[in-house]
């Protein structure tokens, strides 16, 4: 058995490491098809949407890069190539949206598929005594909980 720099067994983090490189391949995805709602609506809720999904992605990107941040403090190389997250993602693309209240539904989507996945991880880095990832995903589940809500409100 062999411990990694901060005191966890390397073989039990193997399955860690690679579920936070799948959960970085669903964060790019979800992230660019973001920008795509952003820079694409359109209609009377325009000023509304426009502005919010720009705080979204830009907490995604701090989001992807505290994952691939911590895949290295666990000893695992991040990816970084677009086919190894098309590949891996469990969000697919959502092109050529334009309507707000379709975005707005891919959002929830979106945010509802990386709670279910950071739930999974979240359980795997138990099995690992890995609390400090365990920590991370738990934090961005709650956050993500609440925006359901909020943007579920906006749907009525
Ligand atoms: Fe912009």
């Amino acid at each position: 058995m062999s411990t990694n720099q901060i005191g966890l067994e390397k073989a039990e983090l193997t399955p860690v490491i690679k579920a936070l490189n799948a959960l970085l391949s669903s964060y790019h995805l979800f992230y660019i098809n973001v920008r795509g709602y952003h820079w694409n609506v359109k209609g009377e809720h325009f000023f509304t949407l426009h502005p919010k999904f720009e705080e979204l992605y830009t907490e995604l990107q701090l989001q992807i890069d505290e994952i691939a941040e911590r895949i290295l403090t666990l000893g695992g190389t991040p990816l970084h190539a677009y086919s190894d997250f098309a590949e891996r993602s469990s969000i697919k693309e959502n092109k050529g949206v334009f309507d707000g209240r379709g975005c707005v539904e891919g959002v929830v989507k979106g945010l509802q598929t990386l709670i279910e996945e950071q739930r999974a991880v979240a359980e795997l880095a138990e099995e690992a005594s890995d609390q400090g990832t365990s920590d991370i995903v738990t934090g961005y589940v709650q956050a993500q909980e609440k925006e359901i809500w909020m943007y579920n409100a906006f749907l009525g």
